[in-house]
């Protein structure tokens, strides 16, 4: 390994961060370590393979140090990376909305799917934080007309930054979904907050100490969206609800009993059951 007098060579700084993320609990920590310092270096983890001896200066030491700190007190890798990949966008992430996680791209799917026919569907995200869901849809069915609505101004905030880097035109209203929403929709989709106040101590420290609270706990919020979109469909129209674990068998009746029809459960990737959809009659 050749280092410089009083630096340290890439190879030695992967090594420590992988040991002091490990330490700490992250699981992935070498592979986060390499995406950190790719972020920090402004290199492609390939590019940090083909020069792992050469030493770091001390500002792109420094710069690597801070962001593992942050990962090691564990924050999310989307917020100390600051940006994070959700089907064929890349979003800034913040501590002022929910990470896009993966499952939610089988909403956007399924979502997706249900609408492909209309030339210029009438689509409402509600709880849109990042702006994930609303602003994928408008990526991939260029005529779809979406409104974004959130309850937290400083979620919205992200979200309008996040469709204007992406060049994506969407409506953007602060509003809570159980109430008056203004709109005729052929679609409503949604990933709620559906976490149980009791549960919020067994979730991983990062998404408990860092994530907004109001984007994880909800009691009945999914239920009342359920109620509230009856209001909003045309009839024919879709609603599409992300769930946590165990929920969706009860919700599924729930809708039904609502009226709802052609109700429908998809597993995510890991073959959870994670997506309600049901048709408005
Ligand atoms: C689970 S996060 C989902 C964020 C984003 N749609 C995603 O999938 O990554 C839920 C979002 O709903 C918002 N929210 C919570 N309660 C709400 C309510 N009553 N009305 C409107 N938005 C609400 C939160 O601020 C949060 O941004």
């Amino acid at each position: 390994m050749s280092e410089a007098q009083g630096s340290v060579s890439l190879r030695r700084a992967l090594a420590g961060a992988d040991e002091y993320l490990s330490r700490r609990g992250v699981e992935r920590a070498r592979f986060e370590a390499e995406l950190i310092f790719s972020s920090a270096l402004g290199l492609s983890r390939i590019q940090l393979y083909m020069d792992l001896d050469r030493p770091l200066t001390p500002d792109e030491r420094e710069r690597a140090l801070e962001l593992v700190e942050r990962r090691g007190k564990r924050e999310p890798l989307a917020y100390v990376l600051g940006e994070w990949g959700f089907r064929r966008l890349t979003l800034k992430t913040d501590a002022r909305a929910l990470v896009p996680r993966p499952e939610t791209e089988i909403l956007v799917e399924r979502a997706l799917a249900l609408i492909e026919k209309l030339e210029q569907p009438r689509v409402l995200d509600a709880g849109t934080g990042s702006g994930a869901i609303a602003l994928a849809i408008a990526d991939e069915h260029p005529g779809a007309r979406v409104v974004a609505l959130d309850s937290s101004a400083e979620a919205l905030e992200l979200t309008r930054e996040n469709a204007e880097a992406c060049g994506l035109e969407i409506e953007l209203r602060q509003g809570d979904l159980r109430g008056r929403i203004e709109g005729e929709f052929d679609l409503v989709v949604s990933n709620p907050p559906y976490v149980l106040p009791e549960e919020i101590e067994t979730l991983e420290p990062e998404v408990r100490d860092w994530e907004p609270r109001e984007a994880l706990v909800g009691v009945g919020v999914p239920e009342a969206l359920a109620g509230r979109a009856r209001e909003l469909l045309v009839p024919g129209g879709w609603l599409v609800v992300e769930l946590g674990e165990g929920q969706q068998a009860a919700y599924a009746v729930f809708v039904s009993d609502l009226g709802y029809e052609a109700v429908t459960i998809t597993p995510d990737l890991t073959g959870r059951e994670r997506v309600v959809e049901a048709r408005w009659a």
